[in-house]
């Protein structure tokens, strides 16, 4: 695997000496309100350890700390056939993998569809009625005419779910934008599979995991030191593997203390207190302006979905500040529609390899009707750097939380979403974090930090919505042919009348 170790971005110090003295004044302000320091990043991380533990006890915090019943990593192993169902943000994917014998392989065939805009604020039957549509059409189109047993599924469900079985799942509330009336507080399972029916679509549903879970468990398959999954992308979450004698509320289950359990943490709801983050205003106004106020404030910080909302918060705000001269006499109308920027937008900004900044300048031009002199232009570049930055470091505050509650000195951690993978210097900033929180001097084995040495490196994860989900699956099916019993709903039900039920194709 390829190191992620810090690797500086190019500082335009010297371009900045020109600017007049209004709009330094206001750089000078961003930089105050959205740099965070190493000791607010060690006093966040500490507050975030005792705000994990707080999640797991009986009564609760704000960080709700999921137990998943996904009970332990792969070992690689694993057999079988299963469908992997994935309801992100903007696309709907399924997947049919294979895990052959060969140790950590597997072979996948995929389809995606569009998850249509108005769904996501729609109603709970149309939303089940597209889902089970696209996957019959994916058994349609791959097995057609084959007469069917009934194939596992592992659906991955990222909203926080509470799960007291790994084959069912009650909405705690949606996230990311979502707004579809009636789904929240109910089991998700039972709508979903009468969709199915109603349209005898051969699928037993066998486990609703989240995609931080998937992201971890398919990292293992590959890597063993793997010991958190994440996903930084339109939302922001991780999972890990805690001990069951660790879990407070899970005690009067009679689990036995030294099993393990992956906890969804759901740490986007991280300080719905207001106790530490260094929220701004503009940071309010996406919250108050938002479908869930209250809700998910450490996520309307950094994930995907914020980041251009806040850029153009803070812009909208220069314009309509008398004292400030920024886009003066220009017509700022496309910029005051919510949401009309997305972090994609602060990436190009950020990627924008001329000295004259003229792709910034370009993208104003083009998507705004806007055109920025070059003052405005340096303080476009400087506010999407710091609103990156931030997000980067903020993430990595989470990360070093699970890592000291663990005691892990090295570790491995999957991390995956479209932040992740594509914002600029985002792996290298959330690096130079981890290493200002935790404090390290040399990298593993006194060899230098950075180039794979790192004790804990965030590296691209394996695909866990799809292998992940399928690993889940693989290994609840295994728990249940066991007589593994806990956390499954009916366990005779299923591997009834399932293609699972036969271990020749699905022997794990
Ligand atoms: C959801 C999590 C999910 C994360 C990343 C958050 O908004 O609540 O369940 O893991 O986004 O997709």
């Amino acid at each position: 695997m390829v190191g992620l170790g810090p690797k500086k971005a190019p500082s335009r110090k010297g371009s900045m000496a020109d600017l007049p003295h209004d709009l330094m004044q206001e750089i000078k302000r961003l930089e105050d309100l959205f740099v965070v320091d190493t000791n607010k990043l060690k006093a966040i991380s500490d507050h975030f350890v005792s705000e994990l533990e707080k999640g797991l006890t009986k009564e609760g915090g704000d960080i709700p700390m999921n137990p998943t019943w996904c009970m332990g990593f792969p070992t690689g192993y694993e057999t079988g056939t299963f469908l992997a169902l994935d309801m992100g943000g903007t696309n709907l994917r399924v997947c049919e993998i294979n895990l052959p014998e060969e140790k950590g392989e597997f072979d996948i065939i995929q389809s995606k569809y569009r998850m249509p805009e108005e769904l996501k604020t729609g109603n709970a039957d149309e939303l089940w009625g597209y889902i089970a549509d696209c996957l019959q059409q994916f058994i349609e189109y791959h097995h057609e005419g084959e007469k069917l047993d009934k194939l596992p599924l592992g659906f991955t469900f990222s909203y926080p779910a509470t799960q007291e079985y790994i084959d069912h799942g009650v909405l705690q509330r949606w996230t990311k934008g979502f707004d579809i009336d009636g789904v929240e507080g109910k089991d998700v399972v039972p709508p979903f599979e009468k969709a199915l029916e109603e349209r005898g679509v051969p699928i037993k549903l066998t486990a609703l995991i989240n995609d931080t879970t998937g992201t971890m468990i398919a990292s293992a398959y590959t890597d063993s030191e793997m010991r958190m999954g994440c996903i930084f992308g339109t939302g922001c979450n991780a999972a890990y593997m805690e001990t069951c004698g660790n879990i407070p509320k899970l005690a009067h289950m009679g689990l036995n203390p030294d099993d393990q359990m992956a906890i969804n943490c759901e740490w986007g709801a991280f300080d719905n207190e207001h106790k530490i983050l260094p929220r701004t205003q503009y940071d309010v106004i996406i919250d108050k302006e938002s479908p869930r106020p209250g809700q998910q404030t450490f996520e309307k910080m950094i994930a995907g979905l914020y980041l251009g909302e806040l850029f153009r918060l803070v812009l909208v705000d220069l314009h309509e500040q008398p004292q400030v001269k920024f886009f003066e006499g220009a017509d700022i109308s496309p910029l005051k529609k919510p949401y009309s920027l997305d972090a994609s937008f602060l990436s190009d900004i950020e990627n924008d390899p001329y000295e004259n900044l003229q792709e910034t300048h370009d993208i104003f031009v083009n998507q705004m009707g806007i055109k920025p002199t070059r003052p405005e232009l340096e303080l476009l570049r400087r506010l999407a750097e710091v609103i990156g930055t931030r997000a980067a470091r903020l993430s990595a505050c989470g990360v070093a939380a699970i890592c000291k509650k663990k005691n892990l000195k090295t570790a491995h951690v999957g991390a995956d979403g479209s932040v992740f993978n594509k914002y600029p210097h985002f792996k290298a900033r959330g690096a130079q974090a981890l290493k200002e929180i935790l404090d390290w001097e040399t990298g593993r084995d006194g060899k230098p930090l950075g180039k794979g040495h790192d004790p804990v490196e965030i590296l691209p994860a394996e695909d866990g919505s799809g292998v992940g989900a399928a690993l889940i699956a693989a290994l609840t099916l295994k728990r249940v042919q066991e007589g593994h019993h806990a956390g499954i709903r009916d366990p005779q039900g299923m591997l009834k009348g399932t293609a699972a039920a036969k271990p020749a194709s699905n022997q794990v």
